[in-house]
């Protein structure tokens, strides 16, 4: 019996000790992928609030100044360079959503997916990894004076934005909308260093 007991213990330690030195040979190599999620979650939700803010703020200046029809230009993420923030990491920053006004943010097969999940279980940040990066996807959602160009029309939208709006997005599905609705995603995909 106890010299079972000494045999199992030694399989123990034994494996453990071959774990820890499979471990410590990779380390260099996979440096990136053990990189924790949390890292990831954190440097998204910095990008999307400092990205959010600031087209936020510009898009209530715009419309202060010269009223929604002009403002239409400000909401979009292009407008806002990140290089400044996180120089040296590559990243891609993007929106998209179901229903969409520029074709442009017609969501590609891992956002559709993200979006149907969000349908079943609620909208939720997550750290979805693939092959070569790190996707940070998080959800947006409508708040009241997004409706002024995303909301019902003649209710929310007026009929100048409105027309406006239909002149450069001729397909526009981005109507509609209610206060807290889902409304689309942020999408951070972080390159990984090979
Ligand atoms: C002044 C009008 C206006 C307001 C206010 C506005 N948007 Fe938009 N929104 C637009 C336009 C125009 C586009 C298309 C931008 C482009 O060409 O990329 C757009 C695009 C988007 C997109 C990208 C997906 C798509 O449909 O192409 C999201 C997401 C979005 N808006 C969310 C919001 C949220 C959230 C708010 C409130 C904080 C908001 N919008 C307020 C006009 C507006």
């Amino acid at each position: 019996m106890i010299k079972l007991i000494q045999i199992r213990f030694i399989v123990l330690i034994s494996s453990i000790a071959l774990l820890a030195s499979c471990s410590s040979n990779k380390q260099e190599n996979d440096q990136v992928n053990i990189i924790p999620d949390s890292v990831y979650l954190n440097k998204g939700d910095k990008l999307v609030a400092h990205t959010f803010d600031t087209l936020r703020n510009s898009l209530l200046s715009a419309i202060g100044q010269n009223g929604l029809a002009y403002a239409i230009d400000f909401c979009n993420e292009k407008a806002y360079p990140l290089t400044a923030l996180y120089q040296g990491d590559s990243i891609t920053i993007r929106r998209s959503s179901a229903r969409y006004r520029n074709p442009k943010n017609q969501p590609d097969s891992l956002e559709q997916a993200t979006l149907a999940g969000f349908i079943v279980n609620g909208p939720s940040t997550k750290i979805i990894r693939t092959g070569n990066q790190v996707h940070y996807i998080k959800p947006i959602i409508m708040q009241a004076m997004c409706l002024n160009c995303h909301g019902v029309p003649d209710q929310n939208i007026k009929p100048e934005t409105l027309q406006v709006i239909h002149e450069r997005y001729p397909a526009d599905q981005a109507i509609n909308y209610a206060e807290g609705d889902l409304r689309g995603i942020w999408h951070i995909a972080f390159a990984l260093k090979r």
